[in-house]
């Protein structure tokens, strides 16, 4: 009996031109990795069906590049959650008769049901993945149709979510479509990319066009581009994408994650550039709108949390949080005068998308805060707020959860009508962010990260706005480090879980003018029960047994303490042997739910 690959994410790539395609696309695939990295493959055509695939990291698989002649080419690099890490289920996966060649992103939940009715017609299955039933029912479909008509009659049979690249031997072309996740187009001087993602493609062109749900993308001498729900053939406008292959590549840092951290006072600028006209417009929609609703995942959720804190303290406006996961529970509350704010980096993740369309069927309005240009969540919202961070290549947000509060914040203090006061004060931070992610400064939190690496649990708190931080604080150090880490509202502490610490148990404690008081409270609780006590504020104190000094910042406060806490985690996944750009199990955005 198969068992389900559970595929999160994946990054495929498909060219077309005149240049050797299996370059072309193992250069693609490396700059793809941080979608996932447990094993990947390649398919030429030469006009036969050549492959090459593996398991391992696309820098550890040795790609005989003179087996793989030809200029046509698709690849694919793997994440899978459980099962199945193997050679036969590393894409692409090919048709019985050796002819038709396919990567997918996505999962095909209906896969059980087509792999029985294929074995009924003498179909045979060497992988235990889902995708493996797409090339053989193009295989059974070309029979009687050319192959995009064969490619066509296959998609129809298909629930659930894919963008898939698509060869068939002898047919110079790639044949691309896309549901639920997503895939652009790169058009270049004679030749064209399909891939997950622009940095794929980018050092060929930087012409990019953004395929909408159910578009279905031939490549070859030319581009067709059809729309298989309105079942004709479609133009889609070509962009031009404003940054380089010099900011996706790792430059003189070690790691992406390195990078994207110290170019915050970059990200943080061009975040505050952004969009005065469309965040005056937001405003007025908020203060029209009965009820507001802030949804986001993960880091994106825990920047919705802190930007509810400066809506209240600010316009005097309580704006529902909820995790976009969970959104479905609130569905019969949202009626035609609410309006929904969606968080997210990366545009794609599914339980937000999820939780967008289903807000509209209500008659919502959608506001989307979004980092990936032409993403699947830009096209659903009646509003957009471009985060402006530039490509984000490491699996953990950093740069992109500081644009994400920079925007929240302008927004906040938009809708109080104190737009003017917000971007000062936010402009105002970006010297203390320079200084902040300096190496002198990392050096400095090198010492903490020295004395805490061998802990076990790491404790985080904070009050007001610096709750919010406490909790993104223990998300990056776990994601990161695999320490333990946990972050409170420095009052619910002693409600249980104090009972966890113990001597030396290190326990991060953020302050501010307005909580200060309360904190060092907290502090002194934890120390009486043998803490190690690191403080992260304005000011230091005697009950600290190490201080980060961090400027008062006001409700802009967020922005900067987060920063101290992603360069601890960075240093801590080094010192524990941890690969900083590819934490385990975790992927850049989660297309299925
Ligand atoms: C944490 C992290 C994730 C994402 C979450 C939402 O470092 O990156 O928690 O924040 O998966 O992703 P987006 O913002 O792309 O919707």
């Amino acid at each position: 009996m198969p068992y389900k690959v559970l595929i999160l994410v994946c990054g495929i790539i498909g060219y077309t031109g005149n240049k050797k395609a299996s370059k072309v696309v193992l250069k693609g695939l490396m700059t793809l990795e941080y979608r996932g990295y447990d094993s990947a493959g390649i398919v030429t055509l030469d006009p036969k069906i050549r492959i090459q695939k593996n398991v391992g990291k696309i820098n550890q698989i040795d790609f005989d590049m003179e087996k793989l002649p030809g200029n046509v080419g698709i690849g694919h690099t793997r994440w899978a959650t459980h099962g199945g890490v193997t050679k036969e289920n590393c894409h692409p996966h090919i048709s019985n008769n050796g002819k038709i060649a396919v990567v997918h992103n996505g999962i095909i939940e209906n896969y059980q049901e087509l792999r029985t009715f294929l074995e009924a017609k003498g179909f045979v299955f060497n992988t235990q993945t889902d995708t493996e039933v797409i090339p053989n029912l193009i295989e059974m479909y070309m029979k009687e149709n050319d192959f995009l008509d064969a490619v066509k009659k296959s998609i129809k049979m298909l629930e659930g979510s894919y963008a898939l690249a698509i060869v068939c031997e002898g047919l110079e072309k790639v044949i691309a479509v896309r549901k639920d996740s997503p895939l652009v187009v790169g058009v270049g001087d004679e030749e064209f990319f399909v891939a997950s993602d622009v940095p794929a493609f980018i050092e060929h062109t930087k012409k990019v066009i953004y395929l909408h749900e159910n578009d279905l993308v031939i490549i070859n001498k030319k581009l067709k581009i059809f729309n298989l729900k309105e079942d004709r053939e479609v133009e889609r406008p070509v962009h031009n994408i404003d940054w380089d292959m010099e900011q996706a590549k790792k430059g003189n840092f070690e790691h992406f994650m390195l990078k994207e951290i110290a170019e915050q006072t970059e990200s943080i600028k061009k975040s505050l550039r952004n969009n005065t006209k469309e965040i005056e417009r937001v405003s007025w929609m908020i203060n029209d709108a009965r009820k507001v609703y802030l949804i986001g995942c993960g880091s994106s959720y825990h920047a919705c949390l802190s930007a509810s804190y400066k809506f209240s303290s600010l316009a005097k406006k309580h704006l529902d949080v909820v995790l976009a996961s969970e959104f479905s529970n609130y569905r019969d509350l949202i009626e035609q005068d609410s309006l929904v704010i969606a968080v997210s980096q990366s545009g794609e993740t599914a339980d937000i998308l999820e939780a967008v369309k289903s807000a509209k069927e209500k008659g919502a309005k959608v506001v989307s805060i979004v980092n990936v240009t032409g993403s699947s969540l830009t096209r659903e919202s009646d509003e957009l707020l471009m985060m402006n961070s530039g490509p984000e290549i490491s699996v953990l947000s950093t740069k992109t959860y500081t644009s994400q509060l920079v925007v929240l914040t302008l927004l906040a203090y938009a809708t109080a009508g104190r737009y003017d006061e917000g971007k000062a004060k936010i402009k105002d931070l970006i010297n203390y962010v320079y200084y902040i992610t300096s190496a002198n400064a990392r050096d400095y939190i090198r010492k903490l990260s020295e004395k805490i690496k061998d802990s076990e649990h790491i404790y985080l708190i904070g009050r007001g706005l610096q709750y919010p931080t406490a909790l993104e604080a223990a998300l990056k150090i776990k994601e990161v480090s695999y320490i333990h880490a946990e972050g409170f509202a420095g009052g619910e502490l002693k409600h249980g879980a104090i009972a966890m610490i113990e001597k030396g148990t290190p326990c991060i404690v953020f302050t501010s003018d307005l909580t200060e008081k309360e904190m060092v409270g907290n502090a002194s609780e934890l120390k009486a029960r043998g803490a190690y006590i690191i403080g992260i504020g304005p000011r230091n104190n005697d009950l600290f047994d190490f201080f980060i000094k961090v400027m008062q910042a006001d409700e802009a406060n967020s922005i900067c303490q987060i920063i101290p806490i992603q360069i601890l985690a960075y240093q801590l996944a080094l010192l524990r042997g941890c690969d900083p750009d590819r934490p385990r199990n975790l992927a850049k955005s989660v297309t299925v739910k």
